[in-house]
């Protein structure tokens, strides 16, 4: 395991093969160099495959690259399983690297523990063909949250199916971009909805409490960096209806004046109102 995180759209070919190096070589000599007849062949790989990490695209393909080689393996006629982790609470990289734990629990990630990987281990090493080649874990299924870009991937309808069952009779909330489209004009109101749906989606992405937000400072104020600021972007776009630029986004001004110019390029607004 290596990471080298960066924004798909400044990767190198270097950042790719720092990472995605050692789980796809790695994986390939022990493939090649052990007996065929083993037992056994486990590789732990991580979500960050199948959900799509931000600023992971090298990690995640090298972990896809795991899943997929798990079956690659059965269909030789070889044992193998690749078990895709969340994180670990209290070994490993996430465990060692306080940085990455908030990270991770703004994705929703459910925390694994020691005895939960050893159980999978011991599912693993029985070597039953049984099981499936690839076990996803640390998923959520029980509680949704708008924050989690990657749940509206069509991959993961089973998890929002279920969801929607256990949320049932929950009091509906209205969304921000419902919310502009009753109100319709730029006004005092809609400026309002939008830093206040702001202030909400800065919490939530810093994990901090609403009050310690000021909708006075701009959101750089509060430590967003460029891959914060590409999740605010895909929120204005989906909510607010406006393209705006990952380096507006940064400018220092402040939150409420950015709401104000994006109320007034907002297509969901009636701009001659
Ligand atoms: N910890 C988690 O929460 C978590 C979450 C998701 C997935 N995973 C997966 O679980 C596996 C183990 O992770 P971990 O948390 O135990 O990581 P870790 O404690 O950082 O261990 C990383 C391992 O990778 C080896 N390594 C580092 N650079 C390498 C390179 N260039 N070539 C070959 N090997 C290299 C290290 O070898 P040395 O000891 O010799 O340095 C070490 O054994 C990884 O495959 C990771 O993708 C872990």
């Amino acid at each position: 395991m290596v990471l080298h995180d960066t924004l798909f759209d400044n990767m190198t070919a270097a950042h790719v093969r720092t990472t995605v190096g050692p789980k796809v070589h790695g994986t390939w000599n022990l493939h090649e160099l052990l007996p065929r007849d083993l037992d056994f062949f486990v590789m732990l790989s991580s979500l960050a495959g199948v959900m799509g990490h931000r600023g992971q695209g090298n990690y995640g393909a090298g972990n896809i690259f795991q899943d997929y080689f798990a079956n690659y393996r059965r269909s030789q006629g070889l044992r193998a399983m690749t078990i895709d982790i969340g994180y670990l609470l209290s070994v490993g990289f996430v465990a060692e690297h306080d940085e990455y734990v908030d990270h991770v629990k703004a994705m929703g990630l459910k925390v694994m523990r020691n005895s939960d990987l050893h159980g999978l281990l011991s599912t693993a090493v029985e070597g039953s063909d049984a099981h499936p080649a690839q076990i996803m874990c640390g998923l959520p299924f029980n509680e949704h949250d708008d924050a989690w870009y990657w749940i509206q991937d069509g991959r993961f309808a089973a998890l929002r199916n279920l969801a929607a069952g256990t949320s049932a009779g929950r009091s509906a909330t209205i969304s921000l971009r419902e919310e502009l489209s009753l109100c319709g004009r730029v006004d005092e109101n809609s400026i309002d909805l939008i830093t206040a749906a702001m202030v909400q989606r800065l919490a939530k992405l810093m994990m901090m409490p609403e009050a310690d937000i000021d909708a006075a400072r701009p959101l750089s104020a509060y430590g967003v960096d460029s891959l914060v600021a590409v999740e605010v972007r895909n929120w204005v776009a989906r909510e607010v209806a406006v393209e705006v630029s990952v380096f507006d986004l940064m400018a220092n001004i402040p939150m409420r004046q950015l709401a104000g110019d994006l109320a007034r390029k907002s297509a969901l607004l009636n701009q001659e109102a």
